[in-house]
């Protein structure tokens, strides 16, 4: 077993280079930030009411008590039979495994959104190395077919009324059948799709729905995860209802008013033809409502669609911004024959974005950089699978660091990321998977843009990235694809730029086509470019890829670790202070998205198993911030900033030259050792300082100087070994929803309480009361301990656990052991997080 002598080995390296990551003072405020950043409340997430559809609509989420069985890609006889033969399509209605009598008494149960590749051990594959190592695809067709069936009730009252079941997005090929009749098939990981029901539901009885999920294609060359990893809702309307995704409402800012252009569509799908009014109500932030509007009356045939218009002024609007996310929303409603049919409520910003050729991004009309990283949808502990509360926690994460954008790569994003962004004031390139003007391509990019094209937060629309043979070899193709999917866009919404991610020179195939120019990687090119079209907007669309191990202050090879300092890149990256420096001095450019915020599954880069995750983040897989975070946030942010690293654990070094880095966005700084000072140095503007300091024990100390004045100090002490447990969360009350979720940090303490860098024990979890342990991570690209169990180590000092409140008001108690045998005893630690009654979502009963 190779995989495991190689473990092994990792494992006995560790206590060589271990190390931690930030100095205490820095620390106190990063682990304040991510223990306390989001209280009840929060801007990231919207209230249950807020999220509610608007009467007489119904939006019932569809996430709970689901029965989940593995199917099989080429086994008829363990696919529920699917397959054997010919004839399954031949009559409709003949699906038993849909139908309410089939017995799913042995299928696990489960809540969504579900991903079972996280569940999954890993595999030494080179050919899925990039997908992280997870058995999928069609060489693994045991474990890469999840079926889902549920059971539900559709009450006699709802006779009339049209019903559809909506997926956010699912991994990856779908077929749906309900109460025995097949309703459709999607073939896409990350689009949403939806299927009216209507007619094959039993009213005042129970029905049953399956969703045979396959996820032996992929769409990436990344971890995507495999199954209903995504929300699903049940959407009752009335016959006469508002179109999916409509509604519009677009904002022209003009001196101290707004113009707001309303419109949407409403169809006709009852037995008569209707004379339909639509009217608007805008609301402001607090719920009052500040303007109305209405549309004459039309009238609407049988199977028809109708567009409704209408105009409405906002005076002194309060502009959306990334410092001041102030939203106004919509409620649209349809009213005939005297009652009120349909409504819905649209979330919208006023603000404007402008890319300038010359002068780089304005928003609102004052310039603004764009401080970015791209993010894959991968957390650990739960892999594809977020919880809403998790997706705002990785933004406010990036939003700490100073970061003002996110790029949704490789594409669309989950509606509760896109409001979140919208909320907490985070831009967003928002980008769709597939660069293709066929149906498939041109379906995605549309369900996209007409999702979110209400959204502030969205400031580009971006159809794609790194398509060589568009780019090169089909460059007349490519040009042709990328000029229909531009104009689609347009068209769908002409208040955006579209663009998409380019690595190459841009000067043929897809480029042409687009408002805006960016660059992935390659520093040389965006001057030659400018020069070249010194009229086209250009932007950093993928920077970057500089990749480090949180708290490892030396590459190792034979252990798969990149020292945390700013020193590596891959041959076609850089390094962080190499692109910031070049994007943050010169005006054009509107500023960029570095390669990656977080860690993610796959792609691990440079180095091949047991890695099991890329290195590319600023912050790792739990969110811990890395050393190169306090880069980004001493120039990304506003606050005074001072980091010193490495830790001061080097036992067994004494005498060594150890390389001591501060990034800091002060004057000067002076490091001490043991109170002797080391000298001074001046903070070149965006760059760090550094020394090279014999290592003795104590403590090494930076202290900040602006102006002459002593500002900021940071610590790092040595510590003794691990005594002790420690476990803090991010909240210690939250909602008993059945979602709401708990971040806790683990770490291990010495004998003084100080955190100890290099701890990697072993510690195990219990947990108990009203809530469940949800997974659990470490942030270590090489760990290959299970996201699921009720066990981690800790790596380099810390570790996650993640734990689901579920919906019974009460308390969730976790305890953290010392798990197995070896190494020293430890004190146990204890925590409460009490769940409280909430408001919560309707959902499908
Ligand atoms: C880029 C690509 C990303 C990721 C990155 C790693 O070329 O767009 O998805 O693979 O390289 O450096």
């Amino acid at each position: 077993m190779p995989a495991i002598s190689r473990r092994n080995l990792l494992r006995s390296g560790l206590a060589l280079s271990a190390s931690s990551l930030v100095a205490r003072s820095a620390w106190g405020r990063a682990t304040a930030h991510l223990s306390g950043l989001l209280p009840a409340g929060s801007p990231g997430l919207a209230s249950a009411a807020a999220l509610a559809a608007v009467e007489p609509r119904e939006q019932l989420l569809f996430d709970f008590g689901w029965k989940f069985k593995f199917g099989h890609g080429s086994d008829p006889a363990r696919d529920l039979g699917f397959g054997n033969g010919q004839g399954d399509f031949a009559k409709t209605g003949d699906f038993a495994f849909s139908k309410v009598k089939f017995d799913d008494a042995n299928w696990r149960t489960l809540n969504l959104p579900h991903d079972w590749a996280v569940e999954l051990p890993f595999v030494w594959d080179e050919v899925q190395k990039s997908h992280g190592y997870k058995p999928l695809g069609r060489r693994y067709p045991e474990t890469s077919v999840g079926w889902y069936r549920r059971e539900f009730e559709i009450p006699a009252a709802d006779q009339g009324r049209r019903i559809s079941v909506e997926f956010d997005g699912a991994f990856r090929d779908v077929l749906v059948f309900v109460n025995g009749c097949f309703i459709g098939r999607n073939d896409n990981g990350y689009a949403p799709f939806s299927y009216d029901l209507t007619d094959f539901l039993s009213f005042g009885q129970k029905n049953c729905i399956v969703v045979r999920v396959d996820a032996s294609f992929g769409d990436g060359w990344f971890y995507e995860g495999a199954g209903l990893y995504r929300h699903v809702w049940l959407t009752k309307t009335d016959a006469l209802h508002l179109g999916k995704w409509e509604s519009t409402v677009r904002a022209t800012v003009s001196g101290s008013s707004a113009a707001l252009a309303l419109s949407t569509v409403v169809r006709n799908e009852g037995k008569l033809a209707q004379s339909a009014k639509v009217s608007w109500k805008i609301l402001d932030a607090e719920g009052k409502t500040v303007e109305t509007a209405e549309a004459p009356e039309q009238s609407i045939a049988v199977d028809e669609n109708q567009t409704f218009t209408a105009t409405a002024r906002l005076a002194n609007p309060a502009l959306w911004s990334v410092d001041a996310p102030n939203l106004y929303s919509a409620i649209v409603t349809v009213e005939a024959g005297g009652k009120t049919r349909d409504a819905e409520r649209i979330s919208f910003g006023v603000r404007t974005a402008v890319f300038d050729a010359d002068k780089g991004f304005f928003l609102n009309g004052k310039p603004l950089k764009i401080q970015g990283t791209c993010n894959h949808q991968d957390h650990a502990g739960v892999g594809a699978a977020l919880p809403d509360r998790l997706q705002a926690f990785r933004l406010a994460v990036l939003q700490e660091m100073g970061g003002n954008a996110v790029r949704t790569s490789h594409n669309m994003p989950t509606p509760e990321w896109v409001d979140a962004c919208d909320r907490m004031g985070m831009m967003m390139m928002c980008e769709t998977r597939q660069m293709s003007s066929s149906p498939e391509g041109m379906a995605q990019l549309e369900a996209m843009v007409k999702r979110y094209r209400n959204s502030p937060s969205i400031i580009l629309w971006s159809i794609g990235n790194e398509e060589w043979i568009l780019q090169d070899a089909e460059a007349e193709q490519g040009a042709k694809i990328a000029a229909t999917m531009v104009r689609r866009c347009h068209e769908l919404d002409p208040t955006r730029a579209v663009s998409a991610a380019v690595n190459g020179d841009n000067e043929k195939g897809v480029s042409d086509a687009f408002d805006i120019i960016g660059f992935n990687y390659g520093l040389t090119r965006p001057d030659n470019f400018h020069k070249e079209h010194p009229r086209r907007p250009i932007y950093g669309s993928e920077t970057a890829s500089a990749i480090s191990t949180r708290g490892e202050y030396s590459t190792d090879p034979l252990r798969n670790i990149l020292s945390a300092y700013d020193v590596n890149n891959p041959g076609w990256g850089e390094q962080a202070e190499e692109w910031w420096k070049f994007y943050a001095t010169r005006e054009w450019e509107a500023g960029g998205f570095a390669w990656t915020g977080f860690d993610y599954r796959g792609e691990p880069t440079p180095y091949g198993w047991p890695s099991i995750s890329s290195q590319f983040g600023i912050v790792d897989m739990c969110g811990f911030p890395k050393d190169t975070f306090f880069y980004y946030k001493a120039w990304w942010g506003a606050e005074p900033v001072l980091h010193l690293f490495p830790h001061w654990n080097f036992e067994g070094r004494e005498g060594e030259e150890i390389p001591v880095w501060v990034h800091s966005n002060l004057d000067e700084v002076e490091l001490l050792l043991n109170g002797r000072s080391l000298g001074s140095q001046k903070i070149p503007r965006l760059s760090h300082v550094e020394w090279k300091v014999r290592y003795e024990p104590g403590v090494i100390e930076a202290r900040g100087l602006k102006d002459g004045k002593m500002v900021l100090s940071a610590k790092r002490e040595t510590t003794g070994p691990a005594v002790a447990i420690r476990l803090t969360a991010d909240r210690t009350e939250i909602k008993a929803d059945g979602e709401d979720v708990a971040i806790l940090t683990v770490e291990a303490l010495d004998s003084q309480g100080r955190p100890v860098p290099t701890a990697n024990n072993f510690i195990g979890f219990k947990v108990s009361g009203e809530g469940t342990l949800l997974g659990v991570g470490n942030g270590d690209p090489n760990c290959q301990e299970s996201d699921k169990d009720p066990k981690r180590s800790l790596f380099n000092g810390l570790a996650q656990v993640l734990v689901q409140a579920n919906k019974t008001a009460g308390e969730i108690r976790i305890e953290a052991v010392k798990e197995g045998w070896e190494g020293p005893e430890l004190t146990p630690a204890k925590i409460a997080i009490a769940t409280r009654k909430a408001e919560s979502r309707p959902v499908v009963a």
